[in-house]
């Protein structure tokens, strides 16, 4: 036999020993998930049995939007009731205080709990979008904005705060229908009080006033289409200002991405004490990169109120935008 074929015959034999002899270590799910790839049909308990033990839970489980979703006969047993979430009953009965045989939403690390909410959820998200984001990065769970067990009549745990009058008909909807722990501007705001506070200067967009929510702009739960941003980009400017975004015959290089930030690079998009939400209300704004035009270049006020280049965003008539 030539060398070089000894060789390969040797180095396959060697592999073939080693997958046979070295089952993959890894066969077993991440937690909860090897709870239901390990139980059995009569593992499933059903959620009678549980309020003999978990009555308060029964109770507030039972009031929530959820409880409508999943009490459904025609679902396959391990997608229904309590146990499709915190696992099969007669693994957690086996020992009630191992916290490895049932799924504590409150002791689990976020990344389970997202697994477990996953479980049904993959047309929302897949977990390899989630883990992008930046929330599953520093530990944020679906359970930090979304609050499963909740009667009606029960106190939201986020209190709504002073930057939000929320219209109560629009929100109470929309606690109700997301099991949101608060409405979705104080929600987020409790955590990002320093954007909640640009909203608070004296040009913003409408939050305060009840017409807009922040994920009308940020992608909470991004999913196949908007890949891994979180920040909103021009296209979702544009969902609401068409006429800012164009296209135009001359696009102005800054608003179609030729330097970056797109819409950023002349807007704050929470908030300003410029009006139009701009950086600065002066030539500086235009400035920042038009370097080469000195201020003898028409001095007076601003590059677009002097009545020069009144088509900032972009023209159909003029390659020096002065005429929309
Ligand atoms: C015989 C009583 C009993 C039954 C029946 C029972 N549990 Fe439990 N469960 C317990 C005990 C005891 C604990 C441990 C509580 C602790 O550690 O504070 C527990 C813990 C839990 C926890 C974790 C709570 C925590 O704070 O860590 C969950 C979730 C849970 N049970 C859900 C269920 C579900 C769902 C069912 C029905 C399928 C069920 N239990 C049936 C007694 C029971
Ligand atoms: C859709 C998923 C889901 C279903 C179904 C569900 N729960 Fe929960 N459960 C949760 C979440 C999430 C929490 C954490 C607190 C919260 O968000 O309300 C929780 C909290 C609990 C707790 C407190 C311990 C813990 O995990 O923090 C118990 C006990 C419990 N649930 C029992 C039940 C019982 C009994 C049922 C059936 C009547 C049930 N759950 C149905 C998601 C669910
Ligand atoms: C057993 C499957 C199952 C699990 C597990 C589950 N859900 Fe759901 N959930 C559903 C179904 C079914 C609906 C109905 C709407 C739908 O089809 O998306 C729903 C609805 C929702 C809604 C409202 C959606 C809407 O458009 O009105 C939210 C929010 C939600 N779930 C969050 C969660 C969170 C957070 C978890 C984990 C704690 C979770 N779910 C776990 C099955 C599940
Ligand atoms: C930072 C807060 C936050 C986190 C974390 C979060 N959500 Fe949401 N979720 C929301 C808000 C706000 C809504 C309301 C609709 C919207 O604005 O997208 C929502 C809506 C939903 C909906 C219904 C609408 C839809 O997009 O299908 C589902 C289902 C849902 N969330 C599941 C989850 C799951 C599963 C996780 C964890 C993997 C999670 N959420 C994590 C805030 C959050
Ligand atoms: C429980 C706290 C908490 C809640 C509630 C929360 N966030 Fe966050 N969020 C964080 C943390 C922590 C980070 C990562 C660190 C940072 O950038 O501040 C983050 C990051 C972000 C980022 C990305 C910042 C970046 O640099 O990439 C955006 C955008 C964001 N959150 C929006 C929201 C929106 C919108 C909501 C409400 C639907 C929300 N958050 C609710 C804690 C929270
Ligand atoms: C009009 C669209 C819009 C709305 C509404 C909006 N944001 Fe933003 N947000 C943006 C854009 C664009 C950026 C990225 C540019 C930047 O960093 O200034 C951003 C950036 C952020 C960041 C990251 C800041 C950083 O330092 O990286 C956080 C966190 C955030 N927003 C939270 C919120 C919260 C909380 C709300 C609601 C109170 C909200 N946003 C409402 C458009 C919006
Ligand atoms: C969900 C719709 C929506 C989205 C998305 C949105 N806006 Fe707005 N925007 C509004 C509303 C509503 C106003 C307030 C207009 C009014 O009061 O008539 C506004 C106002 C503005 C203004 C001030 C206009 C004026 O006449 O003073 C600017 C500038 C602006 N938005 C830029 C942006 C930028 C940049 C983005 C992307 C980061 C963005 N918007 C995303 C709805 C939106
Ligand atoms: C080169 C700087 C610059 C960029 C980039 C830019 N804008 Fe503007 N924008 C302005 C200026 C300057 C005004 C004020 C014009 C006025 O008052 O007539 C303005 C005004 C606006 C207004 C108020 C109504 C209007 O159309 O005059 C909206 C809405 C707006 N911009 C949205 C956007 C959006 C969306 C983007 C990104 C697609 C964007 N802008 C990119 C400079 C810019
Ligand atoms: C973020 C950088 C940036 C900002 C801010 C900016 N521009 Fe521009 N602008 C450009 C670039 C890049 C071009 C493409 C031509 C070039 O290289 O100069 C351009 C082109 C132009 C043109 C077409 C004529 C030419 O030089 O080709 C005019 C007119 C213009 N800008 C006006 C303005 C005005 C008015 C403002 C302020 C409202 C402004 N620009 C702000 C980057 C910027």
């Amino acid at each position: 036999m030539h060398p070089a074929k000894a060789g390969m015959m040797i180095f396959m034999l060697f592999w073939m020993w080693v997958l046979f002899t070295h089952p993959q270590r890894d066969q077993q799910p991440p937690f909860p998930l090897n709870l239901f790839a390990q139980a059995k049909t009569e593992d499933f308990i059903g959620e009678k049995e549980c309020a003999s033990c978990h009555r308060a839970q029964v109770e507030s489980f039972e009031r929530s939007a959820h409880a409508a979703y999943v009490h459904s006969p025609r679902l396959p047993i391990d997608k229904r009731g309590c146990e499709a979430c915190h696992g099969p009953g007669n693994i957690h009965l086996e020992d009630e205080r191992n916290p490895a045989k049932v799924m504590s939403f409150k002791k689990a690390p976020s990344a389970a709990v997202a697994t477990a909410c996953l479980r049904c959820h993959a047309e929302t998200m897949h977990m390899t979008q989630w883990k992008r984001t930046s929330h599953a990065q520093h530990g944020i769970a679906c359970t930090s904005c979304h609050q499963i067990h909740r009667s009606a009549e029960q106190r939201l745990p986020i209190e709504p705060n002073r930057l939000t009058a929320f219209p109560a008909t629009a929100a109470s909807l929309s606690f109700e229908q997301y099991m949101l722990k608060g409405d979705p501007v104080s929600l987020c705001s409790q955590c990002h009080q320093k954007e909640a506070a640009e909203f608070r200067m004296n040009f913003h967009h409408p939050l305060p006033e009840g017409r807009m929510i922040c994920s009308d702009c940020h992608e909470v739960h991004p999913d196949q289409a908007s890949g891994k941003r979180s920040h909103p980009q021009k296209g979702s400017c544009a969902t609401c200002h068409a006429d800012a975004a164009g296209p135009f015959t001359f696009a102005h290089d800054p608003v179609v991405g030729g330097t970056g930030e797109e819409c950023g690079e002349c807007h704050r998009p929470h908030g300003s004490n410029n009006p139009r939400l701009l950086k600065t209300f002066s030539r500086g704004l235009c400035a920042q990169c038009h370097t080469d035009k000195a201020s003898t270049h028409n001095p007076g006020q601003t590059c677009w109120t002097a009545g020069c280049h009144v088509a900032v965003h972009g023209s159909n008539t003029d390659p020096l935008l002065r005429t929309p």
